[in-house]
């Protein structure tokens, strides 16, 4: 038996503000996704901006369904919609922004695990990073430089 060391490393920002200016812009068009996200149930909207290598911003919420798990998270809305619209355009980086009616959301929110799934797919597509900023609804922004940081041992299709 040996042991292995899966290390990655996150940058933290103290807010939205401390981000380089075009991050800036992409999380602000998050909050703005967020603001129309379809969340009755939970009442915890999630808003995605993601930026393609031409310039174009794609956003996405999240969409609750009466029947619960037909909803979808705001990350998988928007990298589809991405992958939809413009499915030869590389992704150079995703920002991700919740708030909740519930509850203070002072601590940066991690896309779930399934969005993480999605995403490293197209990852692997693009065979380039993606880099993702998440937050919540003020505070720090947690920062990576690519999907697999926050997924080591990722399944994808070479297994197949
Ligand atoms: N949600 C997202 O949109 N993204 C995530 O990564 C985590 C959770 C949504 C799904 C559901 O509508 C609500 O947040 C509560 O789980």
């Amino acid at each position: 038996m040996i042991e292995k060391q899966i290390n990655s490393s996150v940058q933290i920002f103290e807010s939205v503000d401390e981000l380089p200016k075009d991050i800036q812009s992409l999380m602000h068009q998050a909050v703005e996704a967020r603001n129309g996200a379809y969340a009755p149930y939970s009442k915890f909207k999630v808003g995605a901006a993601l930026i393609l290598e031409n310039g174009a911003v794609v956003k996405g919420n999240n969409q609750e369904n009466a029947s619960y798990p037909s909803g979808l998270c705001a990350e998988r809305t928007a990298i589809y919609a991405a992958g939809a619209n413009y499915p030869n355009q590389n992704i150079k980086a995703i920002a991700i922004t919740a708030t909740s009616e519930k509850h203070d959301v002072l601590e940066p929110i991690a896309p779930c695990g399934a969005c993480r799934q999605a995403i490293a797919e197209y990852e692997q597509k693009q065979d380039q990073p993606i880099e993702i900023y998440f937050t919540g609804t003020k505070g720090k922004v947690i920062h990576v430089k690519a999907l697999l940081d926050i997924l080591p041992l990722a399944f994808d299709n070479k297994f197949l």
